[in-house]
């Protein structure tokens, strides 16, 4: 049933894939890890988190999408039961079980979920007093698992959980909602983020910024976009997600809009998302390459 769902979506982001997009072509091999993070509550982080991993899964990558938030909206939006989570993304954290042991499948073929809990809302004081503590989700995630894809669904706050989503990942997708407020904050961000590449981790950059909750009927929308687009420039997304109730509807049947109904034009906005990260992925593994090669080794 979820194969029919999915089939044709899959068809379509294959015509738009690019065979040679990034893939770490060994059997094991360290995934992308992409954070969806922004300390602004309900600007669609989780929405952009399951439906950019399912459009990733479909496109034929294999994805882990982490759901980091003790809310664990991620977790069941895939239709995961609540009670029937025995390891969740706090176990990995404290080391008391392996990713293997906590991970699900999910109704996607190809995207796996490690599930939250609500034990992670006490993480924060636990880890206090523990040594590396901002490395724990790196240790646990930076290993070769065979996913493409890591994609960690962040809470709404810049908390040490956030910080060790940002010090595991390659790089932060950051959800912005077309209203008045949506820039507010961003320099906090921005700022911790210059914090972590100096204290933590060097490479970590902003992948790109999306515009979601767009009403297109509304001035604002488009004056906040255009706000933001003066402030981040090329880093923000070219496609736009629009308001659209299918996309708030999905998540209580358990499934991904783009399996909950595929031609709604949320599921298509992510399924085109999809696409533009992969191409800029590609872009930045290309730059990364060159960067890494040594002209002195070809001399000797
Ligand atoms: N493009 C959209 N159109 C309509 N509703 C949306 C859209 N994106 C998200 N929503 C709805 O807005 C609410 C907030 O979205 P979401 O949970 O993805 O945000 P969040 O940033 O993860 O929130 P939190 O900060 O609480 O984790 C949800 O009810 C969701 O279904
Ligand atoms: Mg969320």
């Amino acid at each position: 049933m979820i194969a029919n769902f999915i089939r044709s979506p899959l068809k379509e982001l294959n015509e738009g894939s690019n065979s040679n997009a990034p893939t770490h072509s060994v059997t094991k091999r360290i995934p992308r890890i992409l954070s969806v993070a922004n300390q602004k509550g309900g600007v669609g982080k989780t929405t952009t988190s399951v439906n950019l991993a399912t459009a990733l899964a479909a496109i034929g990558k294999k994805v882990l999408l982490v759901d980091l938030d003790p809310q664990g909206n991620a977790g069941t939006g895939l239709g995961l039961v609540r009670a029937k989570i025995k390891a969740s993304t706090y176990d990995v954290i404290f080391g008391d079980c392996t990713l293997q042991e906590a991970i699900h499948q999910t109704k996607v073929p190809r995207l796996h979920v490690l599930p939250s809990s609500i034990h992670l809302s006490g993480a924060e004081i636990e880890l206090v007093n523990e040594s590396r503590r901002e490395y724990r989700l790196q240790e646990a995630l930076r290993v070769p698992m065979g996913y493409d894809y890591v994609i960690i669904d962040c809470p709404p706050s810049l908390s040490l959980l956030t910080l060790n989503a940002l010090v595991a990942s390659d790089s932060i997708i950051v959800p912005l909602q077309c209203e008045f407020y949506a820039l507010e904050g961003l320099s906090h961000l921005v700022k911790t983020i210059e914090r972590i590449k100096k204290n933590f981790n060097p490479l970590l950059d902003i992948h790109g910024v999306v515009l979601t909750m767009f009403d297109g009927r509304n001035n604002l929308s488009g004056m906040v976009a255009d706000d933001v687009r003066d402030y981040f420039g090329e880093k923000v997304y070219k496609t736009v997600i629009p308001r659209n109730v299918r996309l708030s509807e999905a998540p209580s049947y358990g499934l991904p809009a783009i399996v909950y109904d595929m031609r709604c034009p949320g599921a298509k906005a992510y399924i085109q998302l999809a696409k533009e990260v992969l191409k800029r992925e590609k872009e930045i593994i290309g730059n990364s390459q060159q960067n890494s090669f040594d002209p002195s080794n070809e001399a000797a």
